[in-house]
This record gives structure tokens, C-alpha cells and sequence, in this order.
């Protein structure tokens, strides 16, 4: 069962490589740059969505589902990607948006077209406004990109009539997860693409497909945006299970070990273990982890929370600490030198817990989220819709540098859709090739120990006692890893002298204690301790 311990790299599409020279990332692209992630060390590529959209939402608003964007090339593109990747050994999981379609979707044109009451839009969440008028929307539901969740739409006879809902952009309209055509069409589109030989799935959304039908208020009780609470009305409500039980019954009539990966945004991650029971999804993101401040306290008891909940349901941990939707861990934890440090540090550390891991593109060069994009070129529906309150996401998906130079850093041939700041020049791959010290160079050595080493991926971990800053663990008898995530450097556990050092996220003082946040893989040999408990 690969996907029980794989290191998943996600490609955005948008922003990885452009083949054609127009600015945007695509599909031919990422075909060419498979040899650079085979060498990188990774298990599988997770690609965003390629479909045909209007690309308001980055393309997380589809118009067809079986088909891809022109700007990103063609289906045979697509499948020269899963043909490539297969002899090269990696795996291919794409993005599916169950949870709304693009407006430009033939269904919701349809459902346009068509009058209220009306088949056409029984597959979307059409309801009557509030107020003598209807002009009022029928809830108080907020979009997750800012302003209310419902737009009212003109009906045939030139009078505004119903509203619909959208959780997200006015542009990506909820369905109704109770229509069966709605049902049978996803478990077809997953077919559509199992046939071409995908390895599985990453679900957008997972946690928002059932409403509660009465739509009522979410009052005070709830607000919008962020992890959701139990007991919501439109977030992991207890009918969004029978779906996955239907897609993992599909994916299990195939050959070759297909996997889902769900995300699922919630507070308690024994409800994020519900989707992973055995005849649901396989495996789902790790936010809390991702949340975490960089404190040891607070990523010890991220790590236990997660094992802990997942083990009871059979499932494997994963482990991500960034991705097209949130501020690059690199500035998340402090920025500058500062910052680059401990996400080294917790590059190792993430890649040293049992279970899968994620790596969103661009962080194996230390990349940094850009602050300063001009307002007029940000893309992000979040930055529009808040009227700039919200900046968006639009500074973790610049585009990646290739090379030290080049219109665009070796991205492409052409201005990129972002631009890259100048100093992104020392960050390229070229560069960081050629400097042993460079994080590319940390992330491919600590992949290959990973891939050879048979107490790391799935398995075990065990807690040895340490200080508040720093945490220490073992894998097994053989591999230990101390963080320390503190201000001051450490002298090495007890537990671990003797052992060699494997592999370190900074270099060690001379006299072989650990500096501040800094990571160490330990390899002990056969006289160390047995017992993990006995130090
Ligand atoms: C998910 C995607 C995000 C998108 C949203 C709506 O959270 O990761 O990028 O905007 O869903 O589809």
C-alpha cells in the first residue's frame, strides 16, 4: 500500500513550468520536469486542476470534468504525463472539485436557462429569497472568499428571481449531493480517469458536499472560514460519508492500489479520522500539523493528536507544512534566515514521522511567500471579494525558478503570470544544484535516506524524554531524530551518544551540540539501546 507512507509532491499547475512560452505553467511543462522530481526523490506528483475552466478560482472552478484546459495543452498531454511518470516510477494523483462546478459548466448554464422547480436546477442549491421581495438571501451563509454565500440570478422574464448558493466565488456554484445525478456523474468522472490510468485522487473540499436542507442560520454559533466545528450546517455533516463510500467502492474495482486524499479543514481530527474508516477515503491532509507554531510543545501535540486519532481507524498519518492555500512555512515561521532555518529543521522533522508526506513545489528550494505583488496582478478571488482585506493566496503561487536567469527564471520563455521577486535568482534549482548546502540539497538527501532506511515511511515512533524546546524520538532501535526548536543549542541526548550523524538541517557546534532550530537524523548501531523507554 504505497500511499500508507508516500511523499506526495503537489505541482500547481499554473506555476511550475511553461512549456509554450505564454506565461503560464502547463501540462507539457510538467511532463518535461518528471526527471527533476524522480531525482528529487519523491513517490507521487499531485497535480491542481488542468480541467477547462475560466480559471477564476486558479481552475477549482470546473466547467468539465473530463476534459483539459487549452491553456494547459491537451488530454494526450495528460496522459504522456501518466505514461512518463509510471516509467520513471512515480505515481499521479489529480484534483477533483466535487463540491461545486464552474458557473460556465453546461449543468449550470442549463440550470440557468431553465425555470424554478426545474430539474436543470434541482443538481444545484437553488432557493427562494428572504423578505416580501425574495430580496434578501435565504441565509446567512458566507463565502469562503468574503461577502455572502448566495448571488440572485435574472429569470427569463428579465425579474430577478432565485438565489443560489456558492460557498466560494459567485462563479463556482454548489451541488445538491442529494440529486443522484449528481451521484452518478462523479462516480463516472472518477471512471473517466481511473481508466487513464491515475493513481488516485486529492478531494477538494471533502468536508463540504451535504448540506442541512433546511439551510437554517449559521446565528453566532459559527463563522465562517477556518476549520469547522461539529454540529455545522454545511461542513462535515454525517451524509458527506455515504459519498466516499460510493467513490471508494468505485476505486476498488481497479487494479493497482488507488488512492484518495481528502481535504478536510476541521477542528477535531477525530472527525477527520471518520472519512478514513476502511470503506471510505485512504488517507486525508494533516492541517493541524500544518497549523502549528514552530514550538515543540505545539508539534508534539500536533503529532500525537493525529496518530492517535488515525491509528484508531487503521489509517496512516500524513504530514504537510505548506500548499497553494496558505503563507509558505518559510515566512510562516519567522521569515528571513530565521525562517529558512526552521523550515529546514521541520522538513526533517516532517519527514521523519511515520506515515505519507506532502511537499508543495517550490518549498524543496526554501522559497519564501511573496508580500509584495502588485495589487493589480493579484488573481485570487479572496483579494477581490474582501475589496483587499484580505491579500489572497496569490503569494505562495508564483511562479518556480528554474535558473539564475532568463525572462523568467527558467519558468518559461515569456513574462510569468507572477512575477518573481529578483533575489529568487539565488533560490533557482540551477543554483541550488551546485551548493551543497542549499535546501534542494537537504530535501534530495533526506528523500534518498528515506527511501533506504526501513524504520522510516510507515510505521512506529516513540518519544524520548527531553527538555521543553527539543523533541526526540525513534523510529527504531537503529533511527532516532531530535528537534530542537528553542533559542539556544543542546547537547545531544543521552539516549542517542554514540550514535552517527545521518543527516542535520544546520551544522552541528563543534563540539557536537545541537544549535537552535535545528533538526538531526541519528543512525545508532547494534550496541544502542533496544528499548526506546529505557534512556
Ligand atoms: C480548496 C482549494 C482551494 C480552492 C477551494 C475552492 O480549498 O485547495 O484552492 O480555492 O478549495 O475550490
Amino acid at each position: 500500500m504505497w500511499w500508507r507512507e508516500a511523499v506526495i509532491y503537489q505541482v500547481y499547475v499554473r506555476s511550475f513550468a511553461d512549456a509554450d512560452g505564454d506565461g503560464m505553467g502547463d501540462l507539457p511543462g510538467v511532463r518535461s520536469r518528471l526527471p527533476y522530481l524522480r531525482r528529487l526523490g519523491v513517490d507521487a506528483v499531485w497535480l491542481t486542476p488542468f480541467y477547462p475552466s475560466p480559471q477564476v478560482d486558479g481552475g477549482y472552478d470546473v466547467a468539465d470534468y473530463r476534459g483539459v484546459e487549452p491553456l494547459f495543452g491537451s488530454l494526450a498531454d495528460l496522459e504522456g504525463i501518466v505514461h512518463d511518470a509510471h516509467e520513471l516510477g512515480l505515481r499521479v494523483i489529480v484534483d477533483i472539485v466535487p463540491n461545486h462546478t464552474s458557473s460556465a459548466h453546461d449543468w449550470f448554464q442549463a440550470a440557468l436557462a431553465a425555470p424554478a422547480g426545474s430539474k436543470d436546477r434541482a443538481r444545484y442549491l437553488f432557493r427562494k429569497g428572504a423578505g416580501p421581495d425574495g430580496a434578501v438571501p435565504p441565509n446567512d451563509w458566507q463565502s469562503n472568499f468574503g461577502g455572502p454565500a448566495w448571488t440572485r440570478v435574472i429569470e427569463a422574464d428579465g425579474e430577478a428571481g432565485e438565489w443560489y448558493l456558492h460557498l466560494f466565488d459567485a462563479a463556482q456554484p454548489d451541488l445538491d449531493w442529494t440529486n443522484t445525478d449528481v451521484v452518478e456523474e462523479f462516480q463516472d468522472v472518477l471512471r473517466f480517469w481511473l481508466d487513464r490510468g491515475v493513481d488516485g485522487f486529492r478531494i477538494d473540499v471533502a468536508h463540504g458536499l451535504a448540506k442541512d436542507q433546511e439551510m437554517p442560520d449559521l446565528g453566532e454559533q459559527f463563522v465562517a472560514g477556518g476549520p469547522a466545528p461539529f454540529g455545522h450546517p454545511h461542513w462535515d455533516r454525517d451524509a458527506v460519508h455515504d459519498v466516499y463510500r460510493g467513490w471508494r467502492s468505485v476505486a476498488d474495482e481497479y487494479e493497482g492500489d488507488r488512492a484518495f486524499v481528502g481535504e478536510i479543514w476541521l477542528d477535531e481530527v477525530d472527525r477527520v479520522a471518520q472519512y478514513l474508516r476502511p470503506d471510505e477515503l485512504h488517507t486525508a491532509f494533516n492541517f493541524h500539523f500544518l497549523l502549528a507554531p514552530w514550538e515543540a510543545g505545539a508539534l508534539r501535540e500536533a503529532i500525537d493528536v493525529s496518530i492517535g486519532a488515525l491509528r484508531d481507524v487503521g489509517a496512516p498519518a500524513t504530514w504537510v507544512l505548506s500548499n497553494h492555500d496558505v503563507i509558505r512555512h518559510v515566512t510562516r515561521y519567522g521569515g528571513g534566515e530565521l525562517g529558512t532555518r526552521r523550515a529546514r529543521a521541520a522538513a526533517l522533522l516532517m519527514l521523519a514521522l511515520p506515515g505519507g508526506a506532502y511537499i508543495y513545489q517550490g518549498e524543496e528550494l526554501g522559497l519564501p511567500e511573496v508580500g509584495d505583488l502588485p495589487d493589480e496582478l493579484r488573481q485570487d478571488p479572496t483579494y477581490r471579494r474582501t475589496g483587499g482585506e484580505r491579500l489572497g493566496r496569490d503569494g505562495c503561487r508564483v511562479p518556480i525558478p528554474w535558473t539564475p536567469d532568463g525572462p523568467s527564471l527558467g519558468f518559461g520563455d515569456g513574462a510569468p503570470w507572477l512575477p518573481q521577486p529578483p533575489e529568487w535568482a539565488g533560490l533557482s534549482v540551477a543554483t541550488e544544484e551546485d551548493d551543497r548546502g542549499s535546501t534542494l540539497r537537504l530535501y534530495r538527501d533526506a528523500l534518498a535516506i528515506r527511501r533506504r532506511h526501513d524504520a522510516l515511511g510507515d510505521g512506529e515512533m516513540s518519544w524520548l524524554d527531553s527538555d521543553g524546546d527539543v523533541l526526540v524520538f525513534r523510529r527504531d532501535r537503529r533511527f532516532g531524530c531530535v528537534v530542537n526548536a528553542g533559542a539556544a543549542a543542546v547537547p545531544m541526548p543521552d539516549a542517542l551518544k554514540g550514535a552517527a550523524v545521518l543527516l542535520a538541517s544546520a551544522p552541528l557546534d563543534d563540539d557536537g551540540s545541537i544549535p537552535s532550530d535545528t533538526t538531526v537524523w541519528f543512525e545508532s548501531g547494534a550496541s544502542a539501546s533496544a528499548n526506546p523507554h529505557d534512556s
